[in-house]
């Protein structure tokens, strides 16, 4: 059985559609280890309400970048992870852990890019006053939001409330982060 490892930082919505179908089936794989560098956030309870290991750090108690993706790296290749998926990972992914992981690193993002890149896409594109909305799932390199496209799903809406805007977008994250795992896989 494959196994995947998923990064966030916040809530964990798509960690949680993640693990669901895993442990349904509908993803030939399991969660084989959470990765959060926001202690406190609560993708780390939900990680242990599904029994799965989780390693929470801060970047602040590490010298570097490199120090803290040497450990997770460590991690991943003593967890066998096939597939790293960021889901609201709120940090660039540096030299070590994309030299170790390259090419095997997805991330979801909250607008169709290459529009929009960075932590507030959908504010960014109702100040645009965008009418065509959507989700991308792109493979990771060294830029940020900026890898090759895998999976793309539009929505319309026409006003100016980021909330909801956040909460249809979320909908079709779940489905499409599975759908993509599945494929990929
Ligand atoms: C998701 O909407 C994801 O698209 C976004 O963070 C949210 C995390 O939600 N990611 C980015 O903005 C990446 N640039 P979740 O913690 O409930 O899965």
């Amino acid at each position: 059985m494959k196994h995947l490892a998923v990064f966030a930082s916040g809530e964990g919505s798509n960690f949680e559609a993640i693990a669901t179908a895993c442990e349904r089936g509908e993803i030939d794989a399991r969660v084989a280890v959470m990765i959060c560098d926001k202690p406190g956030a609560g993708v780390i309870a939900r990680a242990e309400r599904h029994g799965i290991k989780s390693f929470v750090f801060s970047a602040r108690d590490y010298a570097s970048k490199a120090d803290y993706e040497r450990e997770i790296v460590a991690l991943l290749d003593e967890t066998k992870v096939d597939l790293v998926c960021l889901a609201g990972y709120m940090r660039i992914v540096g030299d070590v852990l994309l030299g170790a992981y390259g090419g095997r690193i997805i991330n979801i993002h909250p607008s169709l890019l290459p529009a929009f890149r960075g932590a507030h896409a959908v504010e960014q594109a109702i100040e645009y006053g965008v009418k065509v909305f959507g989700i991308t799932i792109h493979w990771v390199d060294a830029t940020l939001d900026g890898g090759k496209i895998i999976a793309q799903r539009a929505f319309e809406y026409d006003g100016t409330d980021a909330d909801e805007v956040h909460r249809i977008g979320q909908k079709i994250e779940h489905k499409l982060y599975v759908e993509t795992i599945k494929k990929l896989l």
